[in-house]
């Protein structure tokens, strides 16, 4: 056995034994059988993932206070889940961590489909996602609370405390932390679920963070936090100590064993038992037998199944657009025309800029290519788990604002201003919801006109191709709706893409800004050459086109299907996040976010779960 096997294999048993220790002692909440469940909790909380178990864990808190998460996934022990490199692999190859859903065919993308990844799991999304930690600019927030007016608590300076008590956030190595900017004054460290940085950076992204400097507008910032856009470094979900995922199982399920915490899992919830206006517990069935229970909650039901799956047990439930249940014969309880509307998410676009010339030493390609440096990674690894192995997707990037990438900015603003909006939007959209897409294209207006608002966001991780871009605003609106033939199957996802057109014309802007980034000096050395687009596609037609074929309608961040808006605005949900016109329900997850903000947003959905707790505690 050669000395690399070998230290694989030691590698191995040590991660296991690392990683396998918690799960023993958990049984104690997961419950093995729905009839170990009590006939009634303060709290049922419908989804064990990102703001489910964060809720949970907020709400338990108080001995006296009993809840009960029901879960469609199970706890699943699989290394890969932890392992910090596998984040890509998880996402290519790894289905069953995910729900089988693809979305419609997409008109204006040639007709292509598009599978979306959702967490499946305890953990959900946090489970599977690429652990980049960030926050996103401060106007996106302040726009969501602008919605209410003046004194809303949902503002950036109102999330402020809860991105601090989200995570526990560990500085860099020493050898490290004079190469990456950080400002702890910003981050707290309370949380079960961690935000550290990787004890490795490869040469060459430094090298490329240096290529931006002589970039005009493109400011430094001294923090991922400050909610301003521009570079930066932004850390990763790991619990530095083992060098691992650090996610919602982990951080607030594993490490908090109450007994008035109770976890089902392999457990579909199907629809919210209604007593006329008022949630009184919720039905679901057994993955595995297709066994039917229905518990009760004694204060609340509170939706934390994700942006795809809060919209469908919604309407399931009789409560959303009044057109839809009819059409698939559910009775209508409450007619809240947003249910499932107002969807969103970020364009990955597509290009491939490659270097000619990027010789760095150690670089990317060196794990595989490299016998001495990849023994030195196993060995540094093996000792004490730093190096190479503990970096995950990359900590550093642009986020840029639109004035910054184009000189059209304010022409593109005064289309957007003009366009009539109704007509963007679906046949039979009900008039709150156009009206809350008018507010929201208001709000677009002025974030593309200022410096305030990141729009393009490419990550920066020492490869010697660029291929990932992010069009962080879409103006578009999609659905979320049940099938009315198959109502209880996967609902039909719908992103709409680009039916803004303005969407094509910002996304073209942001292809263009490529050349001006890549053409800049700071890049000469290393022989830049675009290989897609592709220089001789200029026009907004070429570009477009281009686009049509290419991009993807998804960051894996879906989002705002269960706005958190005024109802007269098309809104769901109010600022307590408590359902219009139901008592005794609130919804806590992804889908309240009122515009999707221009970041990953698995940090955002930990500090609005962090919220909604409080709220919950609160009494209002
Ligand atoms: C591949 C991928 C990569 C990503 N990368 C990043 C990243 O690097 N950084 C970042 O910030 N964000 C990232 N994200 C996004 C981020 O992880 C999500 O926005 C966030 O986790 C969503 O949280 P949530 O609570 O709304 O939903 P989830 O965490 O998905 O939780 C929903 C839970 O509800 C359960 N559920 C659904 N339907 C039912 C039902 N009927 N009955 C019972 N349970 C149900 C699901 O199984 C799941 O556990 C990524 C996401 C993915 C998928
Ligand atoms: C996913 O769903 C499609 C149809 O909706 C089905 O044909 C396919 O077999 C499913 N795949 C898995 C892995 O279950
Ligand atoms: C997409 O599909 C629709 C409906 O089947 C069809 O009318 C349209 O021509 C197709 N578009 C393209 C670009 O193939
Ligand atoms: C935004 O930044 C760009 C680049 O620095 C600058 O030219 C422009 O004046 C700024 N716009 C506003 C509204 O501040
Ligand atoms: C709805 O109910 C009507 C009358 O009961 C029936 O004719 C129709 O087929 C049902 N539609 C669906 C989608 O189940
Ligand atoms: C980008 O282009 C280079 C050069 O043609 C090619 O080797 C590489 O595979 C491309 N990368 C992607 C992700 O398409
Ligand atoms: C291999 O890696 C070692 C250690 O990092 C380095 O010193 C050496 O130059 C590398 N060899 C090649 C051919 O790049
Ligand atoms: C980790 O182990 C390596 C190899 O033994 C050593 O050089 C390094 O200083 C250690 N790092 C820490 C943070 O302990
Ligand atoms: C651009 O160049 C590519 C590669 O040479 C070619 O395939 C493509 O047809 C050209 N497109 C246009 C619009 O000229």
């Amino acid at each position: 056995m050669s000395r690399h096997i070998f230290l694989w294999l030691a590698l191995t048993l040590l991660v296991a034994g690392v990683l396998s220790f918690p799960h023993r002692a958990e049984k104690f909440t997961s419950l093995a059988h729905p009839r170990d469940a009590k006939e009634s909790y303060d709290y049922i909380i419908v989804g064990a993932g990102t703001a489910g178990l964060t809720v949970a864990d907020r709400l338990t808190e108080n001995k006296k206070t009993t809840v009960l998460v029901v879960e469609y996934g199970e706890l699943d022990d699989s290394p890969i889940l932890s392992e910090l490199q596998a984040w890509f692999r998880i996402q290519i190859s790894q289905p069953q961590f995910f729900y089988n859903i693809t979305s419609v065919p997409q008109p204006s993308l040639r007709n292509r489909t598009f599978p979306l990844l959702i967490g499946k799991l305890v953990g959900g999304s946090s489970a599977v996602n690429a652990m980049m930690v960030i926050r996103g600019s401060k106007q996106d927030y302040d726009q969501w609370g602008a919605f209410f007016g003046k004194s809303s608590p949902w503002t950036w300076k109102g999330m402020l405390p809860y991105f601090k008590k989200a995570v526990h956030f560990t500085p860099p190595v020493p050898a490290l932390a004079p190469t990456i900017p950080h400002d702890a004054a910003l981050w707290g460290t309370t949380s079960g679920v961690h935000a550290a940085w990787p004890s490795f950076q490869y040469p060459a992204t430094l090298a490329q963070v240096d290529t931006w400097r002589g970039m005009a507008g493109v400011n430094f910032r001294p923090d991922s936090g400050t909610g301003l856009p521009g570079l930066y470094w932004y850390p990763t979900f790991m619990d530095p100590t083992i060098a691992a995922r650090s996610y919602a199982r982990t951080g607030h399920y594993e490490n908090v064993r109450r007994p008035n915490y109770h976890l089902l899992t392999g457990s579909k919830v199907n629809k919210i038992l209604l007593q006329g206006t008022k949630a009184y517990g919720v039905k679901f069935t057994s993955v595995a037998n297709g066994v039917a229970t229905s518990i009760r909650a004694n204060n609340e039901v509170i939706l934390a199944a994700g942006a795809i799956h809060t919209p469908q047990i919604m309407q399931l439930s009789g409560l959303g657009p009044e057109r839809l249940l009819k059409s698939a014969n559910i009775s209508v309880a409450v007619d809240l025309p947003g249910v499932g509307q107002n969807f969103q998410d970020h364009l990955s676009l597509s290009a491939n800029f490659t270097y000619l010339n990027f010789d760095f030493n150690p670089s990317i390609n060196s794990l595989a290519q490299n016998a001495t440096f990849r023994a030195w990674a196993d060995e540094v690894w093996a000792a004490n788990r730093s190096g190479p192995y503990s970096l995950a997707a990359g900590n550093v990037g642009p986020w840029l604002p639109f004035p910054v990438i184009s000189s059209r900015h304010q022409e593109i603003a005064s289309r957007l201003s003009a366009q009539d909006h109704a007509a963007l939007l679906p046949a039979g959209t009900h008039p709150t919801v156009i009206a809350g897409y008018r507010a929201q294209m208001k709000a677009m207006v002025a974030s593309i006109r200022d410096n305030a608002t990141a729009f393009f966001n490419m990550p920066l991780s020492g490869r010697p191709t660029t291929t990932l871009i992010a069009n962080l605003h879409s103006l578009s609106r999609g659905t979320v709706n049940i099938d009315p033939q198959n109502p209880e199957a996967e609902p039909r996802v719908d992103y709409r893409a680009l039916s803004n057109p303005l969407d094509g014309a910002i996304s073209a802007d942001i292809l263009r800004y490529l050349r001006t980034y890549f053409g800049n000096s700071a890049n000469a050395p290393y022989q830049p050459v675009e290989v897609t687009p592709g220089a001789n596609l200029t026009s907004d037609e070429q570009l477009v086109a281009y686009i049509q074929q290419t991009m993807r309608p998804s960051g894996h961040h879906p989002a705002g299907t269960c706005a958190m808006l005024p109802r007269h605005l098309g809104g769901v949900v109010d600022e307590n996040l408590k359902v219009y016109g139901v008592r005794n329900l609130r919804i806590v997850d992804a889908s309240v976010m009122p515009m999707v903000i221009g970041a990953n947003t698995c940090l955002p959905v930990y500090a609005v779960a962090e919220k909604a707790a409080d709220i919950i505690k609160a009494g209002k």
